[in-house]
């Protein structure tokens, strides 16, 4: 399979594409932080692996790495089988892309949002071709602000990570209904709680709070990544989409999650915001 993977070089990204690269897979790797894409250079090269690999430099909060991203696929001239959409973020400071978008919702919703309707626009993704998009539990009690979508007024750095969750979800709900007849299928997964370095961005006590809990209750990468790979290969969910799987099994949503009027105002908000960039 050719799968693209953002995220990849940490976490629950970097097991799922070791893994898929132990299984033959191609990849294709966003990546921002050079530090840690050597780290797995390292581990493609000691494996002989490299022929499997591409790497594209893309910061998925934004649109113009997004657009460049794309046109770098599209160069490729290969027809995807697997889109991940697993780069996310906890950010404890609020804090803005070059348009203006608070970073939350734009690397854990707008970014995917964009990216996979890019790659769907340029008929990148195989017929039968399968999207996974990385969620959260942490959705279950959030609900969404239309007039401030991106949280700009929202304090709570929580309100502003679950909402983005529940983007996932609503996201995830859309896109499976618009691509019903199209033979792609399109699920979002919540991979558990995972010890990995999500929360980064500010050496505080809160983030001291949360790594702590990661690595105390948290499961491993390898164990959180699972799901992925099972929804990304194993055959027996290759007709099902539109679903909130945890542990491999399908699993219920929160109530605002299986909304389908809010799912579609998401949807259309979403493109308004993607439809109003202008690039150089
Ligand atoms: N860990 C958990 O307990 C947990 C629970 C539920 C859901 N999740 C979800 O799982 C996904 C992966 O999280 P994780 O725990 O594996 O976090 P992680 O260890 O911090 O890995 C996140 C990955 O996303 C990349 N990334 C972050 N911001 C990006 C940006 N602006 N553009 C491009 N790539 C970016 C990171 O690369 P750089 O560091 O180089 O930016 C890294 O490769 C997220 O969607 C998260 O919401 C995690």
């Amino acid at each position: 399979m050719h799968i693209i993977l953002t995220g990849g070089t940490d976490g629950i990204g970097l097991s799922a594409a070791k893994q898929f690269l132990k299984m033959g897979h191609s990849l294709h790797l966003t990546y921002r932080s050079i530090n840690k894409l050597k780290k797995l250079q390292y581990f493609i090269e000691s494996k002989r692996l490299s022929k499997l690999v591409f790497f594209y430099k893309c910061d998925i909060s934004e649109p113009e790495n997004i657009k460049h991203f794309v046109s770098e696929l599209s160069k490729r001239k290969i027809v995807f089988d697997c889109l991940i959409n697993n780069a996310g973020v906890i950010l404890f400071k609020k804090s803005f892309n070059s348009r203006g978008l608070e970073k939350v919702f734009a690397i854990n919703h707008l970014g995917s949002f964009y990216l996979t309707k890019l790659l769907l626009e340029k008929t990148l993704i195989h017929a039968n071709g399968k999207i996974i998009n990385v969620g959260s539990s942490a959705h279950q009690k959030a609900s969404l602000d239309f007039d401030d979508l991106d949280s700009k007024k929202t304090r709570s750095w929580y309100t502003r990570y679950s909402r983005s969750k529940l983007c996932n979800l609503l996201f995830t709900f859309e896109l499976a209904k618009k691509l019903k007849n199209s033979g792609i299928t399109v699920n979002c997964m919540h991979p558990g709680i995972v010890s990995t370095n999500i929360a980064q961005d500010r050496i505080g006590l809160m983030q001291f709070i949360i790594k702590t809990v990661l690595k105390l209750k948290g499961i491993s990468p390898t164990e959180g990544a699972d799901t992925i790979i099972f929804l990304a290969t194993d055959k027996s969910v290759s007709h099902i989409s539109g679903k909130y799987f945890v542990k491999r099994k399908i699993s219920k949503t929160s109530p605002y999650a299986e909304n389908i009027s809010y799912a579609a105002q998401l949807w259309e908000a979403s493109e308004t915001i993607v439809k109003s960039f202008k690039f150089k």
